[in-house]
């Protein structure tokens, strides 16, 4: 019995280190004496596979709008923010897990995702846009209902791509990666790439030499982006709330996306 009493204690003990050395404490801003949690570093999951949204520099730096957007928040909370690179489907576990406080990844706040998460207000607005060949006869998305599309892996526009063609069709083709999804469409393994319209423009403005058209279609709903917690977290959604509201109020989101949310 002692011993086992012993060994509990062991446990105990090596769990609080391990959490002490690698938790990273999502809801610790506010520490015991009250103090704001200014010298709290918020670690952020993204998948910098997305630009303009968020991608590598040529220096390793993760940059882009959405980390535009999370740095004016922190700017105005006077908080500390670190950006890392984990992914898009690794990050959703990594928020859950408290691995990372939090989630910027151009996420759209849908139900699905609330029964598992917590979002902020919206800070961005976005919609489905398809990409094609340029000698494709797409001309809108019901075109594409016995065809082959490619799009990112439990992406919205994944969501869409199975109302239009079934949820088990092998007609869709799904890899880890938005830049994956698209090679898919132009070597000619997908008739058609569907995924965040920022994106897609992006990529054409970015590939003049890849002859490939968009095809808007007004069916797509208009979709809203986030930052993602782990469900619970209020007091967490109310610091950055009241940073998206800040940068709403004093015009600084619209510079960055030169736009207005809603
Ligand atoms: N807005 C879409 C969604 O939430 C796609 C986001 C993908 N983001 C990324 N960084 N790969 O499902």
């Amino acid at each position: 019995m002692k011993s086992l009493k012993r060994i509990f204690s062991v446990g105990i003990i090596l769990s609080s280190v391990s959490l002490a050395l690698f938790g990273c404490g999502t809801g610790t801003s506010t520490s015991e004496n009250g103090d704001t949690g200014e010298d709290k570093k918020y670690i952020i999951a993204t998948d910098a596979t997305y630009a303009p949204m968020e991608y590598m520099d040529k220096d390793g730096n993760i940059v882009g709008t959405d980390i535009d957007i999370v740095n004016a928040i922190a700017d105005e909370l006077g908080i500390e923010v670190e950006f890392k690179n984990y992914g898009w489907e690794p990050l959703f576990s990594a928020v859950k897990n408290e691995e990372v406080d939090f989630a910027v990844s151009s996420i759209t706040i849908t139900d699905e995702r609330k029964q598992t998460f917590d979002f902020t207000e919206p800070y961005y607005a976005a919609n489905q846009l398809i990409l094609v060949p340029e000698d494709s006869t797409v001309t809108k998305f019901d075109d594409l209902k016995d065809m082959r599309i490619s799009v990112q892996i439990n992406t919205t526009g994944h969501e869409v791509v199975k109302g239009l063609l079934g949820k088990t069709s092998s007609k869709i083709v799904a890899p880890e990666s938005m830049p994956l999804a698209i090679s898919e469409m132009i070597n000619g393994n997908a008739d058609a790439a569907i995924g965040d319209n920022a994106v897609i423009n992006e990529y054409v403005k970015n590939n003049p030499d890849v002859k490939l058209k968009t095809v808007e279609d007004d069916t797509f709903e208009k979709e809203y982006y986030g930052l993602m917690v782990k469900k619970g977290n209020v007091e967490l959604i109310e610091l950055l709330n009241e940073g998206i509201e800040k940068i709403k109020a004093n015009g600084k989101l619209k510079e960055i996306t030169g736009f207005d949310v809603e």
